[in-house]
């Protein structure tokens, strides 16, 4: 998924022009220490962030962002630890400036919810959207002897952990590595989907054009603009999440309009 303005490149943006102002401010008030230079440009990144309607937690994150890097080094770490660091990091988010979805798993209370929502005897396929480390599908597959349980994720870290964990559960779920936007929804029964509200509007769109009349979509947390779900489950979990539900209809439309009267689905 791209977006015309990525958030990241805003970022950068931010604290560039904070660096050219706070590098001339500098030149002429050279006695300022290197932390309240940090201070300094992360207070105007923060600002500028704010003016350029970044979303609302880009603020403390500029704000942080600088004086956090000088503070670390000045703890004097082996210079190998910022290494693996950075690659571990990359491995697992690397990709997020492009998706816009980091990786967060769903609790427990979901696994729960999901595991009574779905079919209790009709054979039935699930594919988890994104399924990080694939614990979701573990624990499913190991209470629902009647679904075959896939995912695809894109970072290769949690793709690699949640191969493992299969095999050693010797659980009987298909995890792919690859992207999601590659993938035909018309095989599968039940979607599952918790990702963030930047690619929901265009996943509805995807849905609409490739699940089949009856399947179901269960997006964890994550409304999809103007369409109203057909049944909501609200759980009591940390995160406070919700599980919003869509049955497809044949005549679901991508058009951005509101369902009225949303029709409250029987169980699958
Ligand atoms: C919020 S996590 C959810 C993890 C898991 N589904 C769960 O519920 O516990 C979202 C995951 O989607 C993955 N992701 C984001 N965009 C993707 C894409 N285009 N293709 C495949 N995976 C993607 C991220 O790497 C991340 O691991």
């Amino acid at each position: 998924m791209k977006t015309s303005r990525s958030p990241v490149l805003m970022a950068l943006f931010s604290q560039l022009i904070a660096l050219t102002v706070i590098a001339l401010l500098v030149s002429i008030s050279p006695w300022l220490t290197i932390f309240e230079w940090a201070l300094l440009q992360g207070i105007l990144a923060a600002f500028i962030s704010y003016f350029l309607k970044m979303d609302i937690w880009w603020v403390p994150i500029q704000l942080c962002f600088l004086p956090a890097l000088i503070t670390t080094l000045a703890l004097g770490f082996p210079p190998l630890w910022f290494g693996i660091g950075f690659c571990m990091l990359v491995l697992v988010y690397g990709k997020t400036y492009q998706t816009q979805v980091p990786l967060y798993l769903s609790s427990h209370a979901v696994t729960q919810a999901l595991s009574t929502y779905l079919p209790q005897k009709k054979n039935f396929s699930f594919i988890d959207l994104g399924c990080g480390c694939g614990g979701l599908l573990s624990l499913l597959s190991k209470t629902k002897a009647n679904g075959t349980f896939h995912g695809i994720e894109a970072a290769l870290l949690p793709y690699f952990i949640g191969k493992i964990k299969n095999l050693l559960a010797k659980a009987d779920c298909n995890i792919q590595w690859g992207d999601l936007w590659q993938q035909n929804l018309s095989r599968y029964d039940i979607v599952y989907a918790y990702l963030s509200p930047a690619p929901m509007k265009i996943l509805w769109k995807k849905i609409c054009s490739e699940m089949r009349p009856g399947s179901v979509f269960i997006s964890n947390t994550f409304i999809i603009p103007d369409i109203a779900p057909d049944d909501c489950i609200k759980l009591d979990d940390f995160s406070g999440s919700t599980l919003y539900i869509w049955r497809i209809r044949s005549d679901s439309d991508t058009s951005v309009t509101k369902i009225q009267n949303p029709v409250i689905p029987e169980k699958v």
